[in-house]
């Protein structure tokens, strides 16, 4: 088993008669890239501030590699690097030097900021942009610097709260690359609301709604977890209605489309479905040309949790 990196236990955060946090608890595996997704006002944010040490908890726990964090406190915070949602910049320093600012904020020997400024513009693909203000940055460009930002302390784990949320298609992929790049060096536990990104590099996940957990599984599991698929079938001869007239009123159907020699099925009921589908096959000694169950997408499910089915 893996060490936990990052551990929250009940957490609560309450603004007002607001609870925005409500009794959260989840573990962020050492070396994990672990996805923190929700809807809108879900929490995401509110928790990440609490364990950035921004934001105190109204009850419940942060520990970090077995450290209980007291708010105030500056102990164990060493280990953690933070991408704000909103980050700001001074427009009128270059890339460079806002890496040099944001390294002076911590102990580091001259000789080894310099060397990681350099390694960590490589990283984030800004080593030729290193003398240019950042004020003209694209958004992108200025994300990637955020995250160089974040790891200029070295640290085990870095939190990135919706680090593609604004970007274009092209910008978001760039990010994500630095992100799966970042997997096996450090914990990446960051949020999002981009499914598909979220569901392209990270091996964990938890989906908050209202401040609670709904789902917190490695994406496999949560893959696994969904009992209903679509599948693809193609007929090398005339079978495609006779394969209609015998699954149509199976309780396991959900969706039915024949084109041609091709049919589309929703299933509700993958096991069942395949075994009498299987059967169909072999009694009637069809000939197929393809037979595809499609995976779930990280999508469906969400919205399926999100939407309180299942
Ligand atoms: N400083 C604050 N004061 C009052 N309410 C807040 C504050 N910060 C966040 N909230 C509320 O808490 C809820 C969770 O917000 P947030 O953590 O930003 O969600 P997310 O990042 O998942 O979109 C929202 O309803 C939001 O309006
Ligand atoms: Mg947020």
């Amino acid at each position: 088993m893996a060490k936990t990196a990052v551990k929250i236990s009940n957490l609560t955060k309450v603004f007002d008669d607001l609870v925005a946090v409500d009794k959260l608890s989840l573990s962020v595996p050492e070396g994990a890239i672990y996805g923190f997704l929700g809807p809108n006002g879900a929490g995401k944010t509110t928790t990440l501030k609490m364990v950035v040490g921004m934001t105190e908890p109204t009850s419940g726990e942060i520990e970090v590699y077995g450290n209980k964090l007291t708010f105030g406190s500056h102990k164990f915070r060493e280990d953690i690097g933070f991408l704000p949602d909103v980050p700001g910049f001074y427009d009128w320093m270059t890339a460079k030097e806002y890496l040099k600012f944001a390294g002076s904020l911590y102990n580091i020997p001259n000789t080894v900021l310099k060397d990681r400024i350099r390694d960590l513009l490589q990283t984030v693909g800004l080593t030729k942009s290193q003398n240019k203000k950042v004020g003209g940055f694209s958004r992108g460009m200025k994300q990637r610097l955020g995250i160089a930002q974040a790891l200029i302390n070295n640290p085990k784990i870095v939190i990135l709260d919706e680090p593609v949320s604004a970007l274009d298609p092209i910008g978001r992929k760039e990010v994500m690359d630095i992100i799966a790049s970042l997997a096996g060096k450090v914990t990446v536990f960051f949020s999002s609301h981009i499914l598909a990104d979220v569901e392209r590099v990270c091996d964990h996940v938890i989906i908050i709604k209202d401040g609670r957990n709904m789902l917190e599984d490695s994406v496999e599991n949560i893959r696994n977890l969904s009992k209903s698929r679509e599948m693809e079938m193609e007929f090398e001869n005339d079978e495609a209605k006779s394969f209609q007239d015998s699954i149509k009123n199976s309780g396991w159907v959900e969706k039915l489309d024949i084109e041609g020699k091709k049919a589309k099925i929703k299933v509700n009921d993958l096991d069942n479905a395949r075994v009498e589908i299987n059967k169909w096959i072999c009694q009637n000694n069809i000939m197929l040309k393809k037979y595809i169950v499609a995976e779930p997408t990280l999508e469906d499910i969400f919205i399926k949790v999100v939407n309180g089915n299942d």
